[in-house]
């Protein structure tokens, strides 16, 4: 059965907004759970008040975004479900168990955070700080639990050989991809936080302007203490991408990452991080007074870094999500390609209508409008280079057509057919 197609922008399009706005503000939920509990127990160990002013005002703005948070990933499911229906069928019975404790850690962040901000001058501070510490494991568990899910859908691991679930959610990358993205949500919610209270800083005068000043040079030390470490984060995760897909079928995840579409986020998301780490570095250099502008800088590079990567991620890691086709589909579910007896010659027409390729061109009259009608191919190609493009499609449908996933003798089928006259 087919998937839903979606009005106007597409499937792709709108599953990425819907991702990318979700993940950008859990990035700060996660981030800012810890940070507002760090902040608490420094302002208790010190006797000062102000940072723990500082948590509890974090804390207030994160049970708002996380109730937002809570509708954009139902939302998730729906359009995982209505537009890629036979994959995420296949999604949610492999990981089914994650997504299940997933569910649970999230009412648990959602009751523990709300505690946590209504009892903020009720009970005794170690109390409340251990309601913190609560809200911040629950959090980083919730943040573990996706991104394990995240993962396998990029690096399948042994699941392939033995469709185990428990391979299926301890995948090869699962250490590594989790400490490349719990790391930055600590980064981005101490940078937004420098962000917010440098602003408020120009904007006060007095007490409050001195309270600003504080938190911005707390927030900022963090921030730009940490800053350093994402970088090599990054590099032990894109190794273990590449010693853990290599050898996959085409196309696989790392040629995704090394020579396609990916490579162009890849490299535009390590120039921003190079950004960032500069600005750390003069932030050191030349102290909190005069370093401020350079960081605030880093600040706006890592937070666009932050989209580069999610794109990276997701055309690795499927031509067949994003472009609204699945032919990774049949080597992650482990079908087998129907045998065909030796010597017997495939049905071209049959092998044309299998693989899908009707959603994006038409034939004959048949067929969609994505990709340029295929009626008069012959007259462009001749049948090696044919079979060369559908292999690996080149150009602009490098970009917007899956490469073939079929057996050779399906190619040469699918030729014969086109350039039939
Ligand atoms: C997701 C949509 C999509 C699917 C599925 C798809 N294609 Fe394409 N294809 C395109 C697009 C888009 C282009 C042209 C890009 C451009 O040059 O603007 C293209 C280009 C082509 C071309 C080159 C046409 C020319 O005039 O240069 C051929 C041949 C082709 N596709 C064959 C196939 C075959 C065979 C299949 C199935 C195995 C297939 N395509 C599946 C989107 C798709």
């Amino acid at each position: 059965m087919d998937g839903v197609q979606f009005p106007v922008i597409g499937n792709s399009i709108i599953m990425a907004t819907v991702i990318l706005i979700h993940v950008f503000f859990a990035f700060f939920a996660v981030g800012g759970s810890i940070l507002s509990v760090v902040a608490e127990w420094w302002g208790t160990k010190k006797k000062d008040d102000d940072y723990i002013r500082l948590g509890k005002s974090v804390s207030g703005f994160l049970s708002d975004m996380m109730k937002i948070n809570g509708v954009l990933g139902v939302a998730i499911v729906v359009l995982t479900i209505g537009l890629w229906s036979q994959f995420g069928a296949f999604l949610y019975s492999v990981q089914f168990w994650p997504f299940l404790a997933e569910g649970a850690v999230f009412l648990m962040l959602m009751i523990f955070s709300v505690i946590y901000h209504h009892t903020w001058d009720s009970i005794s501070r170690g109390a409340h700080i251990f309601v913190g510490i609560c809200t911040g494991f629950f959090a980083l568990m919730a943040g573990f639990l996706i991104n394990g899910i995240w993962a396998f859908m990029l690096v399948p691991g042994k699941w392939i050989q033995t469709h185990d679930r428990w391979d299926a959610f301890f995948n090869p990358i699962l250490v590594e991809s989790t400490i490349h993205i719990l790391l930055p949500t600590l980064i981005n919610a101490s940078l937004l936080i420098f962000l917010w209270t440098f602003w408020k800083s120009t904007k006060t005068q007095g007490a409050e302007q001195a309270y600003f000043n504080k938190m911005n040079l707390f927030t900022g030390k963090i921030g730009a203490a940490l800053l350093f470490l994402q970088p090599l984060s990054g590099a032990s995760f894109i190794i273990k991408v590449k010693s853990a897909t290599e050898t996959l079928p085409a196309p696989n995840p790392w040629q995704q990452i090394s020579n396609g579409m990916s490579t162009y986020f890849l490299y535009t998301m390590i120039t921003l991080a190079a950004i960032a780490v500069i600005g750390g570095t003069l932030y050191w250099i030349w102290g909190h007074e005069k370093g401020r502008t350079a960081l605030v800088v880093a600040s706006l590079a890592m937070f666009l870094a932050f989209p580069m990567g999610a794109f990276t991620r997701e055309r690795a890691r499927k031509p067949y999500l994003v472009w609204g086709v699945m032919p990774m589909n049949q080597q992650l579910l482990g079908e087998k390609k129907p045998e065909t007896a030796a010597g017997a010659k495939l049905d071209g027409n049959q092998v044309f209508h299998n693989q899908g390729c009707l959603a994006c061109h038409t034939f004959k009259g048949e067929g969609g409008t994505i990709g340029p009608d295929l009626t008069n191919v012959s007259t462009k190609y001749d049948k090696t280079k044919l079979m060369a493009f559908i292999s690996q499609p080149q150009g602009a449908a490098a970009m917007k057509m899956p490469p073939f996933s079929g057996s050779k003798e399906e190619l040469e089928a699918i030729a014969d057919h086109l350039l039939k006259k």
